[in-house]
């Protein structure tokens, strides 16, 4: 027997492209629309007026009428292992990694406080209306195993690696070898990639805490494995740079090091790429690589400012990361408010529109998994979040006189939170609810 056909009814946003190429015509808004969903994918949006009468009698209504819907957030950088060392205080990149990251990550040896982390983690994101997230996990397998585990059972779409580490790090967290963490990768990647909603990443943390042989085997395997991603660090930090520089004195630039290992391709994310030149940025955009911008991270760890002009006049994919621990909230909306500030230092404007665009099909894009997810496109996932822009008594209050759908997308990015979201529904189905 089909099932019948789900009617979602409220405001609804979604993108088909970006915002800033394609102006007003990137977007449709349809300010009393349905989404009409069957078996977990979008069949079509439209007006309401228009899709109504034709509907089977059998349909099921969901009446979300007075709050928008958008496609699921996607946040395409973030660390599962670091949920509970959040807001840490007083330290920079290095010193930090030392005194809360690592020891956070130790206590993921145990399989049990790992299978509790990813649940906690995944309520999180769904709670802040995230569907699709790129996370490191450790370099524990068991610890891969758990994260994987929770979002299968949530039906998530989830792409996730073991971390490789096999210098500079405490000895617990360090890899045998390379050799042992390759095996490690590829065992899990058997396990694990192409499973319904699930994705394998080969995640070496850095270029500092890998030895050029961990770097070439994970060149080898991403090259091997077309379907494959690869997510690591690049250019956060000025001393971090320096650093690569001295362990890898033959390269042009720290991206360089990834790009003689053959990292750089097609599905290969870099968190932060603050302290790149157009060089770097063009080999980027010719490979296919994406950057993840992680403002609230850049700015709690001082690391600096992502630089949005330059990555859009180099032609790079670019999505939006909390990067938590580092970063300080899961919620893209309150990303996208300090994404704005970080830009308003280099004098550069992020519109409402590209914000939005950056949250759902920009991260879709730059996991190159636009074809499925990130619009209301027909034939994507039902991944969609439902958010109330009368959240709290401030939103009504400056709500009231927001005339145009820019400047309530602004209020609701820059006044916004966790507060918002309603609901989170995946495949169609609700996955999280908060008040309905
Ligand atoms: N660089 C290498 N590891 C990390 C990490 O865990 N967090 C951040 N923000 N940067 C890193
Ligand atoms: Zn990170």
């Amino acid at each position: 027997m089909p099932t019948p056909l789900l009617a979602v009814r409220g405001e609804i946003i979604h993108f088909t492209a970006d915002p800033a190429t394609h102006g007003a015509a990137a977007h449709e808004h349809l300010p009393d629309g349905l989404l009409l969903i069957a078996a977990g994918h979008v069949l079509r949006c439209g007006p309401t007026a228009q899709l109504q009468s034709s509907l089977p009698t059998d349909t099921r209504h969901l009446d979300y009428r007075g709050k928008l819907i958008l496609p699921g957030f996607i946040d395409t950088h973030v660390h599962y292992a670091q949920t509970g060392m959040i807001a840490s205080y007083g330290e920079q990149l290095g010193a930090w990694l030392e005194k809360y990251a690592f020891p956070a990550e130790r206590s993921f040896a145990d399989p049990a406080h790992a299978a509790a982390e990813a649940d906690f983690f995944c309520d999180q994101l769904l709670r802040n209306g995230t569907t699709t997230a790129m996370a490191f996990a450790t370099v524990h397998p068991a610890a891969v195993d758990a994260l994987f585990a929770v979002a299968h059972a949530r039906r998530m779409r989830l792409i996730a690696g073991k971390v490789l580490m096999d210098r500079n790090c405490p000895l617990e967290l360090s890899d045998d070898s390379a050799a042992a963490g390759d095996a490690q990768s590829r065992a899990l990647i058997e396990k694990w990639h192409g499973r319904d909603r699930l994705a394998y990443a080969i995640t070496p943390r850095f270029a500092p805490t890998s030895t050029p042989e961990q770097l070439r085997r994970a060149g080898q395997l991403f090259t091997d494995h077309p379907g494959l991603h690869l997510q690591t660090h690049l250019a956060e930090q000025r001393a971090e740079v320096a650093w690569v520089a001295q362990l890898y004195p033959a390269a042009r630039s720290y991206l360089d090091v990834y790009e003689r290992h053959a990292l750089l391709g097609a599905r290969s994310l870099f968190a932060h790429c603050i302290w790149l030149d157009d060089d770097d940025r063009r080999h980027m955009a010719a490979h296919g690589a994406a950057m993840s911008f992680c403002p609230t991270s850049n700015l709690f760890l001082g690391s600096g400012l992502f630089d949005l002009a330059a990555a859009d006049r180099c032609g790079v994919r670019v999505g939006l990361g909390t990067d938590i621990g580092a970063g300080t909230s899961f919620s893209l909306l309150q990303t996208l408010n300090e994404a704005y500030k970080v830009l308003q230092l280099s004098g550069q404007s992020l519109t409402p529109e590209r914000a939005f665009y950056l949250a759902t099909l920009g991260g879709a894009r730059s996991l190159y998994l636009d074809d499925k997810i990130g619009s209301f496109a027909a034939g994507r996932e039902a991944d969609f979040v439902v958010l109330d822009p009368l959240a709290t008594p401030l939103l009504t209050h400056r709500m009231a006189h927001a005339t145009t759908l820019a400047e309530r997308l602004f209020v609701l990015m820059m006044l916004g939170d966790e507060r918002c979201v309603v609901a989170t529904h995946v495949l169609g189905e609700v996955a999280f609810t908060a008040r309905y």
